[in-house]
């Protein structure tokens, strides 16, 4: 007998309800099948759609000349640009055309490195418009991360910009793609868009350069329809184990649960402006940066920098300029900006703000209450928004304006959707105040469907843990009221900046320096970061300062996954502690760099208990 949970008649009528909202080109047999034991969810099964349909053509006749997209460029003093609906449906067309003249045809797997310029969302929908699969692979991972990427989604094709800008550095993208691609045969094409105008190198033959052949693109094309099923995208995230997992998404479920949800928790009214900082290298910002926002018609941000460029005043200037009603940002960058002083809004006019939202990591009481008096002036309401990129979308959030908000709480479960907290033991806790581990218990229509190329590690990741249910990584406390806190992932992942980050990935990078024999990698409370990484190291000889290791580590890891995984605090140590089995006891080395030294536990039974107290007293904070 299935241990699942069916869906209830009254979310089956809500799903049913909210999907007959878009135009399918046919419509589903069956509402949602399969379960979390057999893990073989699927929903609107044997509808037929294009998702640049309802993001697009739909909104034509009444919203053509209504701006889908409004770009803020990294540079203040270079103009912003808009695209109408009507504009952003023919540049889709174009690019589509582009990409069909490239051979990229239905089920392909296009990718994309690029810096966030219009071009990079709407290649994106491009792909989608002909049935193709994008991955987008953030600009901030190095050649050899997206060289993993895309032997390991198979893409024949990528798309990426001569140069990035982000604040004042330049990140010559496409010499990285180069490096990348260096001996992957099967990479028939590369189109560079130019933005930064600095030098490339061009293989005749393979690459393009995106302004040339775009010229004589036609404006229209038509869409591909594809099945509810068929694959939207795959986006790579880190987990505690192995290398970056490939997330597919797919076409009907992700855009229903994406509409549905941007418009239940933001309520944007229809001339509302939406801003969302994240890139679209992220799922955030495919989500609610593109997907969400154009399906219900609203009009976009995009920001190609960084909040604090040219000044930390950029989000207030960019706020007041093109009138933002909603801001959509993360926990790290409202602290960042926090740091340099609360009279930095005030001087400008916020008052078109309505909306404040968070994500991406647990907000700590402090960044909130900043965020509201100083950004928000105490009117505007915060969403506390919980998700993952494997569930599509937002799934625990306040409603703006309706649920009542209290600091660090992401509240109430979207409608339609069904946590439950369990013990260690896999016990439900039933009783309303509880804490526990954050599991789902029902299909929802966002849930990635499978890890790409892998599906017995999608289920060994996500539904082995507790049987029958989809468990989250994260931990939880629910209140009296159901509110829930999440309280951070329970995992080897860390949480940098609202970025994911695997431990085990960081440590094989650290690894691979000849100068290392072992590490242990863990996250730290960190001001800003919300968590830093603290890596211990064992050294093959004394030969070396602190400096050369810090500094040999840094590169090694930069070079392996990209700066963005750098550890922040490295100590050689002598050994790690480790238990009979040789297995390394992070929790140990958490409790030493959270400084809950009182709660270490006892240590008499690992193999080398006398190392824990030279950790201990060389540890960096
Ligand atoms: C992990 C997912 C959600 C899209 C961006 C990150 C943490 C996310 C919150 C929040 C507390 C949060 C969780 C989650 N997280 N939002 N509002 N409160 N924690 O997506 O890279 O897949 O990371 O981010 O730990 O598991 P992601």
């Amino acid at each position: 007998m299935s241990t699942s949970t069916m869906l209830s008649v009254e979310n089956h009528d809500y799903w049913t309800s909210v999907a007959n909202t878009f135009v399918w080109k046919k419509k589903w047999t069956t509402l949602q099948s399969g379960n979390f034991d057999e893990v073989n969810v699927e929903w609107f099964k044997g509808a037929k759609l294009n998702i640049t349909e309802n993001c697009l053509d739909r909104h034509l006749e009444k919203r053509r000349h209504k701006k889908a997209l409004i770009f803020e460029p990294n540079n203040p003093s270079e103009a912003a640009q808009f695209f109408t609906y009507g504009e952003l449906h023919i540049s889709v067309c174009r690019f589509a055309n582009l990409l069909k003249k490239k051979g990229v045809q239905k089920g392909d797997v296009v990718c994309f490195y690029m810096g966030m310029t219009p071009e990079l969302m709407i290649g994106i929908l491009a792909c989608a418009r002909i049935g193709a699969i994008h991955t987008v692979v953030f600009g901030g991972f190095s050649p050899q991360s997206l060289k993993g990427r895309l032997i390991d989604s198979n893409a024949k094709i990528i798309i990426t910009h001569d140069g990035a800008f982000r604040g004042d550095k330049v990140t010559p993208l496409k010499s990285m793609v180069d490096e990348a691609i260096t001996d992957l045969a099967k990479i028939e094409t590369v189109l560079v868009v130019k933005r930064t105008l600095n030098e490339v190198t061009m293989k005749e033959g393979r690459d393009y350069f995106y302004d040339v052949l775009i010229k004589d693109c036609e404006l229209y094309c038509p869409i591909v329809e594809v099945d509810a099923e068929d694959p939207l995208f795959i986006l790579y995230t880190s987990g505690s184990t192995g290398n970056p997992k490939g997330l597919v998404h797919t076409t009907a479920g992700y855009m229903v649960h994406v509409a549905n949800s941007f418009k239940d928790v933001f309520q944007t009214k229809e001339t509302d402006i939406f801003w969302c900082t994240a890139d679209i290298g992220w799922i955030t910002g495919h989500s609610y940066l593109t997907y969400g926002p154009l399906l219900n018609g609203a009009t976009t941000v995009m920001y190609e920098g960084i909040p604090t460029h040219p000044t930390p005043a950029r989000f207030w200037e960019t706020i007041e300029k093109h009138k933002i009603s909603h801001l959509y940002t993360a926990p790290t960058a409202i602290r960042a900006l926090e740091s340099y002083g609360s009279d930095i809004p005030g001087r400008f006019s916020l008052k078109s703000l309505k909306v404040l939202g968070s994500v991406g990591e647990p907000i700590n009481e402090e960044a909130w209450q900043w965020y509201h008096k100083y950004v928000g002036k105490e009117r505007c309401p915060i969403v506390d928004t919980w998700w993952q990129t494997e569930t599509g979308g937002i799934l625990i959030s306040p409603i703006a304006g309706i649920t009542k908000t209290i600091p660090s709480y992401a509240t109430l479960p979207l409608k339609g959707v069904e946590p439950v907290l369990v013990n260690e033991k896999g016990i439900e806790q039933t009783e309303m105040v509880s804490e526990g581990h954050l599991c789902i218990k029902t299909p929802w229509p966002g849930l990635a469907r499978t890890i790409y190329g892998d599906h017995e590690r999608y289920k060994q990741t996500y539904f082995s843990t507790y049987k029958g249910l989809y468990f989250t990584g994260d931990g939880a406390k629910r209140e009296s009221n159901g509110y829930y806190r999440i309280t951070g992932r329970v995992d080897d992942v860390i949480n940098v900046s609202g970025h994911r980050i695997g431990t085990a990935e960081v440590e094989d990078a650290i690894n691979a320096h000849d100068l290392i024999i072992e590490s242990a990698v863990v996250g730290y409370p960190h001001p800003i970061k919300g968590q830093g990484i603290y890596a211990f190291v064992i050294c093959m000889d004394h030969s070396h300062t602190q400096e050369e290791i810090e500094k040999q580590i840094k590169d090694s890891v930069q070079k392996i996954i990209g700066p963005i995984a750098k550890p922040d605090l490295i100590q050689v140590v002598a050994g790690l502690p480790k238990t009979r089995s040789g297995k390394i006891m992070r929790r140990i080395l958490r409790k030493i760099v959270e400084n809950d030294i009182a709660n270490i536990g006892d240590t008499s039974t690992l193999l080398n208990p006398e190392c824990v107290e030279k950790i201990i007293k060389d540890k960096k904070i």
